[in-house]
């Protein structure tokens, strides 16, 4: 086989064979096949598109480039839940205690965060103590006893995937829905899980900003995980304004203790009882949703989900105190309001803004080297479709640097007013089986 050919194939539109992708693939990941190639490649993808067929024998080429984790040792099916990245997206923290108190196992190796979206794993450890460095076999020990366990991404997941992404990102074929879709699969493919519950995003703040486009994505990766054995279930959800209030590490850990007592904010709770009915379904332990959503209110009503907060704390060896007594959490040394400047009621909140405020703040990571603090973010007072008045706090800025200016008129250029009544946002705009 001859790279040239197959670029020629892709270039007049033709679908490729299993033994062609694997080729491809293999060859990239072992050197024999050059940048240029490949590049060239990429660009005939991403004007040709791909089959269903052929996204599927990408996905299972990458996922065999590298390790892959072995989770049948854990008694149950195995449910992973993906986000594509939001702002303020707190939604793990409460759905890895809130299903594991059904019994369902979840096992969730996660990564850190870059750029305006933060990483599950960097909030998770702004719990004293808590730590994701555990070998596979303590993280498949912890998931068999406590049915929840969450581990940093050590192993050299999908390493064809690194080396292609990075050459998409140079080469403009970042933006093509098989590339894209057969990349975020693969990882969850290769981390084992038998489920997967996929929340895309929609909006300012996410990755896709048209509807159509997510709800493609959607179908892409449903299809994939379904061809590929995997029970696979997507959520489009709205990220044009940043989900919750809080964003920034230790106060999302408090955002996430507040909703497992039933105290959180409406539309946070909303979307993990969505998430949460998808995990419990694909594990087999409801019949219907509203027979899962049930489930998983009553378990919040009676505590349960907290007290499974409390052990999946300590089983990673975080100090579970903070759950009754947050303040205990890292706190920031600065406290200071965003006053609305005018009279209307909220029409919109960017949230790629936002999340660049709370970076530039600490809580995220400009580069892959930054160091974040853990204490630092912002807690968003109004919401779309608020009214304000003039004077009122939009926001509390917590940092530990005195001077915010910068953070304070990026927040306040975030916000978008309208005089007339504006309506929430759609929170889900679909689901995609
Ligand atoms: N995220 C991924 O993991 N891969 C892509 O191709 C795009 C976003
Ligand atoms: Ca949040």
């Amino acid at each position: 086989m001859r790279m040239v050919d197959l670029i020629e194939k892709k270039r007049d539109g033709q679908a490729h064979t299993k033994e062609e992708i694997d080729f491809i693939i293999h060859g990239y990941s072992t050197d024999e096949i050059p940048d240029y190639q490949i590049s060239a490649w990429a660009m005939a993808v991403f004007f040709q598109d791909m089959t269903q067929e052929e996204r599927a024998f990408l996905t299972e080429a990458m996922v065999h480039s590298g390790d892959t984790i072995d989770l049948s040792a854990i008694k149950g099916i195995k449910v992973d839940k993906h986000s594509t990245g939001g702002v303020g997206d707190t939604t793990t923290l409460v759905l890895a205690p809130l299903v594991a108190s059904l019994g369902v196992p979840v096992a969730k190796m996660s990564g850190r965060g870059l750029g305006h979206t933060g990483g599950t794993i960097d909030k998770l450890e702004a719990i004293p103590g808590f730590s994701v460095e555990i070998t596979n076999d303590e993280f498949i020990d912890l998931v068999n006893t406590n049915k929840a366990a969450v581990i940093g991404q050590t192993q050299n997941l999908t390493p064809a995937d690194k080396k292609l992404y990075g050459l998409r990102d140079v080469t403009a074929t970042v933006n093509s829905i098989p590339l894209i879709a057969s990349s975020i699969m693969s990882k969850k493919i290769a981390s084992g899980a038998d489920g997967i519950v996929l929340d895309v995003k929609t909006g300012a703040g996410a990755f896709m900003k048209e509807l159509s486009q997510s709800k493609e994505l959607a179908e892409a990766m449903v299809q994939i995980g379904n061809n590929l054995g995997r029970k696979t279930s997507a959520i489009i959800s709205d990220m044009s304004q940043p989900l919750g209030f809080m964003i920034g590490n230790a106060l999302e850990v408090k955002e996430a203790i507040d909703t497992l007592k039933g105290e959180g904010p409406e539309d946070l709770t909303d979307l993990c009882l969505t998430l949460g009915s998808h995990m419990v379904m694909v594990a087999n332990k409801a019949d219907t949703l509203e027979e899962a959503r049930e489930m998983l209110e009553e378990s919040i009503n009676s505590g349960k989900a907290l007290e499974q907060f409390k052990i999946f704390i300590e089983s990673q060896k975080g100090d579970p105190s903070v759950v009754d007594n947050p303040e205990k959490l890292p706190q920031a040394s600065f406290k200071e309001s965003v006053l609305a400047e005018k009279d209307g009621f909220v029409s919109g909140i960017e949230a790629d803004h936002i999340g660049t405020a709370a970076m530039v703040l600490g809580a995220g990571r400009a580069t892959k080297d930054s160091v974040i603090d853990l204490a630092v973010g912002i807690e968003l007072h109004k919401k779309i479709g608020d009214f304000v008045k003039k004077g009122e706090s939009l926001a509390t800025i917590y940092s530990n640097q005195k001077d915010v200016i910068d953070s304070k008129s990026k927040v306040l250029a975030s916000y978008h007013f309208s005089s007339d009544p504006v309506s929430a946002p759609t929170l889900v705009y679909d689901i995609i089986t």
